[in-house]
């Protein structure tokens, strides 16, 4: 596809320069399948996590496939070589990368909204369920067999019907949590930094701040990105905002919570329970966690459908075919 002119002189062939990519991971079969289709793709088959060797790796090429793994901070982008000319995350997440550094240096950075949406919010509704109905308990005492009486006060939960679930971030996972938790007749309040249009809300509650959010959140969802601002954003002194016995979800990311203080609220039954997809450090999560009954946790599977993760790949693979076409990818950040 991408033809570059041969000799046509010489009576060669004209042969077809195809640009040359770094995919960091191993991707889905199909994605894999159509980046060596038309690309000069260097694929990474043992998908080992690159690091400090990634500049060296890339040398001759002029896009970068990543994932979330790999950070691409300042000193990273600094060091990648001049033939670089777009970083593309199979993630709509793109805290990993300074997108300023990538700039300043004409790099072209897009990520893949959209395609995401709908199996994040699933994961979310499976948290809110899970959490609420404790489900971790219900798992453990049926696989170690330990499950010997039926009682009318066994491992009761928290019911999600008739309560107000409050949804940090009102963006496009967090309006497709919204239509989801709206189906089990949850009530919809929110906080965004600007309020959205009625068509938007679709009925759902504006709090001109957080604080007041927290408040009335029965049931609180993070769905907001991760910035530095945002770091730690639920710590002690607004999970003490909540309601008594509140339910804590997050499928953003994992440093939006102070983990100490929510182990803490955990531990003393202020939060009734917590699901969690997202860790600060991830795969390594604080490991008070795991001791916790009321934690469900899951690891990182916001995104993880078949469906999703293909339309991930050719999000991704859109931009890099818009960018060496000439035409601005659809989802450039830069
Ligand atoms: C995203 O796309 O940001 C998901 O969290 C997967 O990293």
């Amino acid at each position: 596809m991408f033809r570059a002119a041969g000799n046509r002189n010489s009576g060669d062939p004209i042969m077809t320069k195809k640009p040359t990519i770094l995919v960091t991971r191993r991707l889905p079969p199909a994605v894999e399948a159509r980046a060596a289709r038309d690309y000069d793709a260097r694929l990474n088959a043992d998908d080992r996590v690159y690091g400090a060797d990634l500049p060296a790796l890339v040398e001759g090429c002029e896009a970068l496939l990543i994932c979330s793994s790999e950070k691409m901070t300042q000193a990273m982008i600094a060091a990648l070589p001049k033939s670089i000319r777009a970083i593309a995350t199979f993630s709509v997440g793109y805290e990993h990368i300074d997108v300023a550094a990538a700039k300043a240096r004409g790099i072209v950075v897009t990520n893949t909204p959209d395609v995401l949406t709908d199996a994040t919010a699933e994961i979310a509704m499976l948290l809110l369920l899970a959490a609420a109905r404790r489900a971790r308990e219900g798992l453990t005492l049926v696989a170690e067999n330990q499950w010997n009486k039926w009682y009318t006060t066994m491992l009761l939960g928290r019911q999600l019907s008739g309560k107000r679930l409050g949804i940090l971030g009102l963006g496009r996972i967090g309006r497709a949590l919204a239509t989801r938790a709206s189906g089990f007749g949850m009530e919809i309040h929110y906080h965004n930094r600007a309020r959205l249009s009625p068509d938007l809300e679709q009925g759902a509650v504006f709090h001109p701040d957080p604080e007041a959010l927290l408040r009335v959140s029965q049931f609180f969802s993070l769905n907001c990105p991760s910035t530095p601002e945002m770091r730690h954003f639920l710590n002690a002194e607004r999970l003490g905002l909540l309601p008594e016995g509140a339910v804590v979800v997050n499928t953003a990311r994992g440093d939006l919570v102070d983990d100490q203080a929510l182990i803490e609220a955990l531990r003393s039954g202020r939060v009734f329970a917590a699901g969690l997809d997202v860790f600060a450090g991830e795969p390594a999560i604080e490991p008070a966690y795991r001791k916790l009954d009321n934690a469900f946790l899951l690891p990182h599977l916001g995104s993880a459908t078949a469906e999703t993760r293909d339309a991930m790949g050719f999000c991704a693979l859109d931009n890099l075919d818009a960018l060496f076409a000439g035409k601005r990818p659809p989802n450039a950040l830069t």
